[in-house]
């Protein structure tokens, strides 16, 4: 297989990749006939305007852009996609811009497909609860028009207000309500996809049920921008709960903390909606940083903390069967201390000293950011490791994420973005995985940042699959080159 970047160079930077010669330049003739088809409004090419959609989230991938161009429309996007699909136009689909491994910005001066104006609800089914929208539509948006409907979005994460629901199909994004409604495969019943060469991909169907040859829109779920363009999506929104609840726990050990997991799956049952924890660094990060008071004022720094939710319809007892389930934890001495919110607002605070890490890590240092799917009973070693390998090089070294699904998140920061502290961690922490049979991508996807690492979690097999997919639907690749898969 070909390298075709060097680690070397300042890692997620164009210096450290090479630009593909078989991608043409944009031209005034590409400005010109892109502007046609999008409007004025729909073209940005000064630098000044296109700079936000060439830099991501976490402020460490940042490329460049000829152009951003916005369309209204699958028609408009079918138009951009033929137009640079003939001229060699190398292309970045793009959503709200919350991707954490540099999978929806450009590198050296790829278009970016914005599709920020393509934000209509098409059709909310009020008594199936089938929705079919456009890609654009933010996520907490959705959930808000959804929710007078009695209805919630399968999915919340907490980037909820900017990304959009094209980027989380395409990310397969997993976030804190997998535990209780399972992964976006299982509740996106259609989607309308343009290929690489502009032909518009109908798999828009509504149907709960439909075992009619191969399930296509499978392929497109977690492609990540490399195989066509999501345009519509039509997904099974679930239930609204009307009582949630949220307990807030501390634990003294991980193994406590699985226990805690483990007995919340048996006794919450149906009603456990969500079950995460955070470590005592992050909890330090949350409260340094952002000025999050730790709910156990005047106690000490817990190692662990356990955030569980129930949500239950009408008339269920779900607030109660939290309180019993509280005590017993209590009376066998599985947490040392605990809190029950006794309102949204208390809820809203303790959601928000899980969901801030991410925030409070930026602001903490250059972030070495990693989310792995691995044995609930190995999952913390990592952490530890990492602690004792690092010595004193990284300045924090933190462990939360979604317990309830196996998925760590491992940060470590530092001053600046540092060379010798990337060098301890990687290929350390893959291999480590890898030895684990876990994944190093559980629900953030491969973007630049781990294309060269999905042999640590695909087979030969399964990746030469891949390309060989990747060719058929994409021949010229000007699907977000170098992302997510190896060079083909
Ligand atoms: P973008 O970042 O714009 O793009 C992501 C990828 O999808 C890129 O490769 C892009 O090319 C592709 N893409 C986007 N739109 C389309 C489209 N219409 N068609 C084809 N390809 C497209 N992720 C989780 O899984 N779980 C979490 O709990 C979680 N929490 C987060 C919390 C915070 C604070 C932040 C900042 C991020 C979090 N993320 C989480 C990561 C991110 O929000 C998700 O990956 C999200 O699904 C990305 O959606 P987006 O619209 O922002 O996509
Ligand atoms: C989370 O669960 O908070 C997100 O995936 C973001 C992160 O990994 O920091
Ligand atoms: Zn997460």
């Amino acid at each position: 297989m070909k390298k075709f970047f060097s680690r070397s160079a300042s890692r997620f930077s164009a210096a450290a990749f090479q630009r593909s010669a078989k991608f043409a330049k944009f031209t005034e003739f590409d400005a010109r006939e892109l502007s046609r088809i999008v409007g004025p409004n729909g073209i940005l090419t000064d630098p000044n305007d296109t700079t936000p959609y060439s830099t991501d989230w976490t402020r460490q991938f940042q490329g460049a852009t000829a152009a951003v161009l916005k369309p209204k429309s699958t028609a408009e996007v079918a138009a951009i996609l033929r137009h640079c699909n003939d001229r060699n136009l190398a292309v970045v689909p793009q959503g709200g811009n919350t991707g954490l491994v540099g999978g929806g910005v450009p590198l050296f001066d790829e278009i970016v497909l914005s599709t920020s104006r393509m934000n209509e609800i098409r059709a909310i089914d009020a008594t199936t609860g089938i929705v079919v929208c456009e890609a654009g539509c933010v996520l907490e948006r959705l959930d808000a028009r959804l929710a007078e409907h009695g209805y919630a979005a399968p999915v919340d994460l907490g980037s909820r207000g900017s990304c959009q629901i094209g980027g989380n199909v395409a990310t397969n994004a997993g976030g804190t309500r997998l535990v209780r409604y399972g992964s976006l495969r299982g509740t996106v019943l259609g989607l309308e996809v343009v290929k690489a060469d502009g032909t518009v991909l109908d798999f828009m169907t509504s149907l709960r049920k439909d075992n009619t040859g191969f399930d296509l829109k499978q392929l497109f779920i977690g492609s990540e921008g490399t195989l066509g363009v999501i345009t519509g999506v039509s997904f099974l929104a679930v239930q609204r709960s009307v009582t949630v609840d949220v307990a807030y726990l501390a634990c003294s050990s991980f193994n406590d903390a699985i226990e805690v997991y483990r007995r919340s799956r048996r006794r919450l049952g149906e009603v456990l909606s969500a079950c995460e924890f955070m470590d005592g660094e992050a909890m330090r990060l949350v409260n340094t940083h952002l000025g999050l008071e730790n709910p156990f004022l005047g106690r000490p720094n817990y190692p662990f903390y356990v955030l569980v939710e129930t949500a239950g319809s009408a008339g269920s007892n779900s607030s109660s069967q939290l309180e019993t389930f509280l005590e017993d934890l209590f009376e066998e001495k599985l947490v040392c201390d605990g809190i029950l919110a006794a309102d949204g607002r208390q809820a809203t605070a303790l959601w928000a000293l899980r969901e801030r890490i991410a925030e409070a890590l930026r602001i903490d240092g250059y972030v070495h950011k990693y989310d792995l799917s691995l044995p609930l009973s190995q999952l913390y070693e990592l952490v530890e490791a990492m602690r004792k390998r690092t010595g004193g090089i990284a300045k924090s070294v933190v462990g939360y994420g979604h317990l309830g699904d196996g998925n760590l998140h491992l940060n470590l920061t530092s001053d600046e973005n540092s060379e010798q502290l990337a060098n301890v961690i990687e290929p350390f922490v893959y291999e480590w995985t890898a030895s684990r049979r876990g994944s190093v991508s559980a629900e953030h996807g491969l973007g630049l940042m781990k294309a060269h690492c999905i042999s640590y979690s695909k087979s030969p097999e399964a990746i030469q699959m891949m390309m060989d997919l990747k060719r058929m639907l994409d021949p010229k690749g000007i699907l977000n080159p170098y992302k997510t898969l190896p060079m083909y």
